[in-house]
């Protein structure tokens, strides 16, 4: 089966200040499994070098469509071929127009015209340009020529202004293309429609690191397997999966993208970009409740004077809890948590449930020999508010000890259930507090 990742993508760098982001879009496409050609006009030389985007891609950028020696490697027509994605980012004003009318004055326009590859583009430019009429009517324009427009964001901009026509971040260009036609697996779409088609699922999984100085860290045994089984899971039933990975040493599943995090803190900024563009968030991960208060710049040394050393920790950000709190109305995903236990197993997950505001928790005993942390079974009582009234009992399903890849459809079928019984299922359970929950009665 194909990946999401692998594609041929041609970045296209035009005249703007963020072009210094585009150095970072490259690489984050490299990590990515993606081959990654860029192009730069004349003008996004101004602001940074061709020799910077060589060096991130290993390919020799192109920057003239007159280069006798570049068009005696791969010539325009063919580099046109090559690409299965064009992204021009930063887009600028003056570039939209250009595409707008079809003109193909340098290398850039011309691969565009030349190009059958799918096009997408993140505009950046100051907030009255990006106001203006003028601007407004190439973007309409652009897209009904096929064009995809990522963003661009509000917020401060370089020239002093505020507003919108800031770059969307490179983390969320990559996020939002991978939701892509392109990027969907070839048999993503299969005659019959799968149980999860149409929604998207983040799923965080592993263990966090809380480094302490450059060569320790805090963590835990999470080895990732119960998380990445889901994943694998939710794939098979036809979800669009991002995957939010602590450090571990397992294969990222087909057809699912894995986004490599270490601390908790990277975990929450990933959760809280996807959270919003999720169906359902799946908290797997054993994120690090504490990190240091203070990370030692050299290594800690060991003294002569004590035989104690004396850390402070601060609390983590509770993942979880911050996503389920997040309520923009339809944007809010069906929140799972987990809890891992080593006894009172289901009056801590109950606890877990209504402190977190969950839609679901999956509770786990973590003291059982050849189950939990790193093994490849484990078992599972799952929980959910079964209707909206407080202090009506809860809906319960006790999952016996089975491989983890098993148990995970299991759990995901429980998620999938709890979405028919809300409104649609593109625009899940509205909060824990108010599950549009009816017929399943505690079992
Ligand atoms: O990775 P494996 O080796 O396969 O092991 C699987 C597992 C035992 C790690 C997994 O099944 C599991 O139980 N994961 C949750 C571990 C955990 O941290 O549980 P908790 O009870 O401490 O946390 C409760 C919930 O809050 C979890 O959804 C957790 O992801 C979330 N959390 C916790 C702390 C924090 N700062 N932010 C969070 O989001």
């Amino acid at each position: 089966m194909a990946t999401p990742s692998g594609k041929r993508i041609l970045l296209g760098i035009s005249a703007g200040i963020a072009a210094y982001k585009s150095a970072h879009l490259a690489r984050l496409l490299k990590k990515a499994g993606h081959e990654v050609r860029v192009v730069m006009t004349d003008g996004a030389q101004a602001f940074i070098t061709p020799l910077t985007l060589q060096a991130l891609t290993g390919e020799a950028v192109r920057t003239s469509l007159l280069d006798p020696e570049a068009e005696a490697g791969m010539g325009h027509i063919e580099l046109a071929r090559w690409a299965e994605l064009i992204l021009i980012a930063p887009a600028t004003a003056d570039l939209m127009a250009r595409l707008v009318h079809g003109h193909a004055d340098d290398l850039l326009t011309t691969l565009c015209l030349a190009s059958q590859a799918e096009k997408v583009m993140a505009p950046a430019m100051n907030q009255a340009m990006w106001r203006h009429p003028a601007t407004t009517r190439n973007a309409r324009q652009l897209e009904a020529d096929g064009w995809q427009l990522l963003g661009p964001a509000a917020g401060d901009q370089a020239c002093g202004d505020v507003g919108p026509g800031r770059m969307l971040e490179p983390e969320a260009i990559v996020d939002a293309l991978f939701m892509a036609p392109l990027f969907k697996a070839p048999d993503a779409a299969p005659a019959e429609a799968r149980p999860a088609q149409g929604l998207t699922v983040t799923i965080t999984a592993g263990p966090t690191r809380e480094p302490l100085d450059p060569v320790r860290y805090l963590s835990n045994h999470s080895s990732g397997k119960m998380g990445y089984a889901l994943a694998e899971a939710a794939a098979a039933l036809g979800a669009t999966v991002h995957l939010i990975s602590g450090p571990v040493t397992l294969a990222t599943p087909n057809s699912v993208r894995r986004i490599n995090v270490s601390s908790a803190t990277e975990m929450a900024e990933a959760a809280h970009r996807l959270a919003g563009q999720s169906d359902v968030f799946i908290g797997c991960a054993a994120v690090a409740d504490y990190r240091a208060a203070n990370v030692s710049e050299h290594k800690i040394k060991k003294t002569t004077e004590s035989d104690e050393l004396t850390l402070t920790l601060v609390k983590n950000p509770d993942i979880i809890a911050e996503v389920a709190r997040h309520r923009s109305g339809a944007t809010r995903p069906f929140v799972v948590g987990f809890a891992a236990e080593t006894r009172d197993l289901e009056a801590y997950a109950q606890d877990k449930l209504a402190r977190k505001g969950l839609d679901m928790i999956v509770a786990n005993d973590v003291s059982q020999a050849g189950l939990g942390f790193g093994s490849d079974s484990n078992a599972a009582l799952v929980l959910w508010p079964a209707s909206s009234e407080p202090h009506s009992p809860l809906g319960r399903r006790a999952l016996p000890a089975q491989t983890k890849a098993t148990l995970a459809t299991a759990i995901l079928d429980c998620v999938l259930e709890r979405l028919e019984h809300s409104d649609t299922a593109s625009s899940p359970i509205a909060t824990t507090q108010n599950p549009k929950a009816s017929s399943q009665d505690p079992q």
